[in-house]
């Protein structure tokens, strides 16, 4: 997709709130425990090499990626920190996750049978790191007893080509203020934990919820996501122990503004008629850039006032009811603050009825990211 930079829409990211973010989670965590910065899906929307950067200067000393492709665009940009696949990658891409240091996840006897296989049949300069998944509770991806870990660890050991270097699970539920399920995923991963022979480089347990809200959770690596970039993983439901600070701004500005008579239908369906004269402005984001059409209703910032998107949300524009006129380039904020009035990604989440997570994945290519220290 080309990227719309002569328009002023622009998702601007503050690097130095994701680097104090990640030194405020660093400085809470034991001794010897490394963070991991989770860059994947673009740095949820924010850039991935740029936040990657960030964090690496907060402090991070490894990244977390969901795909092959993303753990290579960091390594060609040049990122020589332990780089890990949380996913599962297909086996007939592990000489090259191999070629360039690249540890993958490995949950299931097959994959790794499979993987075992590839690698000797071909010449692989590198050992394949490999982080093994354990499926506590999540159902997603991993093993599930002892016994399926204790037999890969062997074949793993077997292999000349491979290195076991982890031993992971992920909580379903650390973000919620009822943590029976999350212990009982605990105690399992830990049950799984002693029955080995031996711990590897990395043991880890936690995205940003349960380093927030589980002290007691396990591991020398934390996966930090969604906190990195200031947003509370829990939504509304708990108190974050320290102020995060959100990353993304996303701005734009007036394009037209008019003076329309009462009676008068403002965009496709003609869902919204004013009721006397209005000032209706127009705005240059849609639905193609991630602002979707359940926006309809909710409402912008200019100079510090709220004001309702009126209309449907059309696929590059959307229109907005005004106090009054305002001069074509008045800037416009979406989320983030303006003039001492703020709106979140989070009051975003709350409008089209999903987390934070989405909204900030869906801002699409189209929209510049412009960085900010
Ligand atoms: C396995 C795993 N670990 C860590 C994370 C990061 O989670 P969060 O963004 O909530 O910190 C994710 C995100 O989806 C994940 O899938």
């Amino acid at each position: 997709m080309v990227v719309a930079t002569y328009r002023p829409t622009r998702a601007i990211v503050h690097t130095q709130a994701i680097q104090e973010n990640v030194e405020n989670e660093r400085r809470r965590l034991a001794e010897g425990t490394e963070l991991f910065a989770v860059v994947k899906a673009n740095g949820y929307g924010h850039g991935a090499l740029e936040t990657a950067q960030a964090a690496l200067a907060g402090g991070a000393t490894g990244f977390c990626v969901a795909t092959l492709d993303e753990a290579i665009e960091l390594r060609e940009a040049g990122f020589t920190e332990p780089i890990l696949v949380m996913s599962f990658i297909e086996p007939c891409y592990s000489a090259l996750a191999a070629a360039h240091d690249i540890a993958i996840a490995i949950g299931t006897k097959e994959g790794l049978r499979e993987t075992v296989a590839l690698l000797a049949a071909g010449n692989v300069a590198n050992q394949l790191k490999i982080h093994l998944a354990i499926d506590t509770g999540m159902g997603r991806i991993g093993f599930c007893s002892l016994a399926e870990v204790l037999e890969a660890i062997q074949l793993i050991d077997h292999s000349e080509n491979l290195l076991w270097e982890g031993l992971f699970t992920h909580f379903a539920t650390a973000d919620q203020a009822d943590d029976r399920y999350w212990q009982q995923q605990l105690e399992r991963f830990k049950e799984i934990l002693a029955g080995l022979p031996r711990e590897p480089r990395y043991v880890h347990t936690s995205n940003s919820a349960t380093a927030l809200w589980h002290e007691a959770g396990i591991g020398n690596m934390v996966r930090y996501g969604v906190s990195m970039y200031g947003l509370n993983p829990s939504g509304h439901a708990l108190p974050a122990p320290y102020p995060l600070k959100p990353a993304l701004e996303l701005v734009s500005a007036l394009m037209q503004v008019k003076h329309l008579p009462e009676g008068a239908g403002i965009g496709y369906g003609k869902t919204y008629v004013t009721s006397t004269t209005e000032w209706i402005g127009t705005v240059p984001i849609g639905y193609a850039d991630g602002w979707l059409r359940n926006m309809q209703g909710f409402h912008l910032l200019v100079e510090g006032e709220r004001c309702e998107i009126v209309g449907r949300v059309c696929m590059d524009q959307l229109m907005i009811r005004l106090p009054r006129a305002f001069p074509v380039g008045t800037k416009v904020t979406l989320i983030g603050e303006n003039q001492q009035e703020i709106i979140s990604m989070q009051d975003v989440a709350d409008q089209l009825v999903t987390i934070h997570y989405e909204v900030a994945c869906t801002l699409s290519a189209r929209v510049p990211r412009i960085y900010q220290k």
